[in-house]
This record gives structure tokens, sequence and C-alpha cells, in this order.
């Protein structure tokens, strides 16, 4: 199957240019893209599709063009594209679009460009229904009973509902066939509102599988409401582990004990180039863990001269900046210290409302542990100390 897709985006969508100062539909803006971009990119996800017709309307802008043109070079479709504009009708446009489909191109899917919310799976559906028919069509029962009216306005007769289907695109067809029906409604001046009703009006016969009711067309202004972006905090976890080595008072970079910018008094020390404080250095790592943004040796290098013996507190407020920069917030921090000695039971409280200070966070917010290895591994032999911290924070994301 050599499948190709005709985007129709050459309407001058009427029913809503009054709420939208007058752009097409398929030209307004939705998360940073054009309406009919979402669209392209949405059938760009069918395996099967081997490449895009974009039909434009004749006066197109320059800004939409330029806007076209990023999209393009931007490379998120993927696929070989073409252009061309649309006419008067719909079916004008789908025909423009045919007559430029590739010569070894077999079948081909209409999709209407104010359905940017067209789902993988209906594609699937649409694909795999097309192998053995000529003409596939994604349509969903109708929940309203529908009746048929005559000239004057009455009821003429109440169609069985479970037996209809609102149908939408896009609609999969061989390319043969389509082409026929496109050319006898020429001849025969037919005029139709989507491309099963000419297979139907030349005799051929048309499958409906499943649609899907998320794949909803813009028509209406009511229908704008679809279009509303929202934004929600969304959590992520960031975990961060550091050790340091006990030093002796006579080695150099040896600094005094300090646990969560607090000094901790029994004459233990540690061999670092800042001031070594373990437990801020986890606590960095997993605030950088949540931006995505490495370690702290990356943005706070034991070569450089400037942070030796720096204050650790300094830099976890300098990597709080960083993540807010990000659009991060830390809602809670959950830290343990492992060492053997000292013991820091009488310090954890200092240490846990120390940190909720630096963080911005309520004492609650941040909870502090202290435990030791049972005299086992470096911790144990008095060694070392380590310190562990997963923190928790929000990320606004728009939807
Ligand atoms: N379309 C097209 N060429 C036309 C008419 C419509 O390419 N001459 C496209 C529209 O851009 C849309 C799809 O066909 O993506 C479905 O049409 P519809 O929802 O009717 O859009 P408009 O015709 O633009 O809107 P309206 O009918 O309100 O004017
Ligand atoms: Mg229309």
């Amino acid at each position: 199957m050599n499948l190709w897709a005709v985007l129709l985006a050459a309407g001058s969508g009427t029913r809503l240019a009054q709420h939208t100062g007058g752009i097409p539909k398929q030209f307004l803006q939705w998360k940073g893209m054009d309406i009919y971009q979402h669209a392209a990119l949405a059938l760009a996800r069918c395996p099967q599709l081997r490449g895009l017709v974009f039909v434009f309307p004749p006066d197109m802008t320059d800004e939409d063009r330029h806007r076209f043109e990023n999209f393009i070079k931007g490379e998120a479709v993927r696929l070989p594209h073409r252009e061309t504009t649309g006419g008067a009708r719909r079916q004008d446009s789908v025909r423009n679009g045919l007559l430029l489909l590739p010569p070894d191109c077999t079948h081909v899917m209409i999709h209407d460009a104010a359905r940017p919310f067209v789902p993988p799976d209906l594609l699937a559906r649409l694909t795999d229904a097309l192998v053995h028919s000529d003409a596939v069509i994604p349509g969903i029962p109708v929940t309203d009973t529908v009746k048929m009216l005559d000239n004057s306005g009455h009821v003429a007769y109440t169609p069985n509902r479970s037996a209809l289907r609102a149908v939408q695109t896009p609609q999969a067809f061989t390319l043969r066939s389509l082409m026929q029906a496109h050319e006898k409604a020429l001849k025969n001046g037919m005029d139709v509102t989507d491309d099963a009703m000419l297979i139907e009006q030349c005799g051929g016969r048309v499958l409906v599988i499943d649609g899907d009711p998320v794949n909803k067309k813009i028509t209406t202004p009511e229908d704008l409401s679809m279009l509303e972006e929202y934004s929600v905090p969304l959590p992520c976890v960031g975990y961060g582990y550091d050790v340091h080595r006990y030093a002796e008072g006579h080695e150099a970079d040896c600094r005094p004990l300090r646990l969560g910018g607090e000094d901790i008094p029994g004459g233990y020390a540690v061999l670092a180039h800042s001031d070594g404080d373990v437990l801020l250095h986890a606590l960095a790592d997993a605030l950088l863990g949540c931006a995505g943004e490495g370690d702290i040796g990356q943005h706070f290098p034991d070569s450089d001269p400037t942070l030796a013996g720096c204050s650790s507190a300094a830099m976890l407020v300098q990597v709080l900046d960083l993540t807010r920069s990000k659009g991060l917030r830390p809602i809670h921090a959950d830290l343990t210290i492992i060492a053997q000695e000292p013991k820091l039971g009488p310090h954890k409280e200092r240490i846990r409302q120390n940190i909720a200070r630096l963080m911005a966070l309520p004492d609650e917010a941040v909870n502090v542990k202290a435990t030791t290895e049972e005299r086992l591994g470096f911790t144990g032999q008095l060694l070392g100390i380590k310190a562990v911290a997963v923190v928790t924070m929000l990320r606004h994301t728009v939807f």
C-alpha cells in the first residue's frame, strides 16, 4: 500500500469567522502551532503514510505561509510533502489535492484540517480495513433521534437511530476508486459534502468502521472551548546521593563537619573543595535531577578555585533559582544522613528547620533522618559520611 494523505485546509471557516476575527479556523493557534499542523502531525503518526499533500486557500496570508515554512523546516512531519491551493467547494479542494499525488500512490486518506485530534488507533483501524475495501470511513453512533423534514418543516419520517452514524474524516480510499468518482462528479455536476458520498453516488460500497468521539471537527463557536489550554502542576521526583571522606585536621581541604548548613560539634571534619556539606550536596543533586540539569559537579566544579571552601547553602540557593527558572517548585524533601558518628539525633531538628528556611518550605515539608550502617562499610568504619535526598517538585505543564 502506497498511502498518501490530502489535508484540506482551504476552507474559509465562515461559521466561526465572527469569533476568530476572520481567521480561518485551520490557522488558529493552539499550543504554539496552527490547527492544521496538529492535524498533519496526527496523520504522520500513521506508520503506513508515505506523504502528505497540503491544500491551502489561494489567498493564504504571508504570516500563515511563513509559519508553514517554519513548520516544514522544523521537520516534525518527517514525510515528503506537496502543496496546492483549494477550490470553491470542499470537493474541489480534494480534487486539487488528488491531482498532486505521485504516480505510484495507490491509496489516499482525505482529512479535514479542522480535525486536529484524530487518534492513532483510528488511523490503524482505517488502514487495516482499507486492505479489503475500496472506501473506509469512521462513523460514531448518533445519540439524538434524527428527523427527516419535508419542505414545510414538518417531519417526513424518523430513521431508525441504531442504523445511523455521524461520519468523520480521515476517509480512506483506493486512489483508483476515488479518482474515478471525482471524474464522474466533475462530468455530471455532482455536489457532495464528503468523499464517501461520491463513491455512494457512483454505486460503490463504503465500509463504516468505528470512529472516535475525540476526533471532533472544529466548526461552531462552541467548539472553540476544545482549544482552551489549561496548565496542570505535575509532580516529579529527584534523587541525590553524596559521600565525603572524614579527614584529620592537618590535611589540606579539611572542613569542619557541617550538615544542612548547620555546624556539627564534636571535632569531625571532611575532605572537600567546598565547605563539604554532604547533605546539601545530595539535596542539590536531587533538585538538579528534577530539572534535568545533570549534577552539582557540572555546575560547581571542584577545579574552580573561586569555589574553595564556598558555602553549600549558597550553592543550594543558586540551584533553587535554576529550578525556578525552569518552572519547577519544590514541595517536599526527604533526607537521610548515614554516619556511624557523630550522633546526629540532637541536631536533626535544627538541620530540618534550616533546610526548610533555605527552600522556603514549611518545616513539615522537610524530613531529616539519621542512621548508621551498623559498623559496616566505610561509614561503619568511620572513614566517611554519606547522605541521600529525595525531592518532590511540581512542574507546570500546559495541556
Ligand atoms: N475545506 C477546503 N476547501 C473548501 C472548503 C472546506 O479545503 N473549499 C476544508 C476546510 O478547511 C476544513 C474541511 O474542509 O478543514 C471541512 O470543512 P468545514 O468544516 O466546512 O470548514 P470550512 O468550509 O472552512 O468552514 P465553513 O463551512 O464554516 O465555512
Ligand atoms: Mg464548509
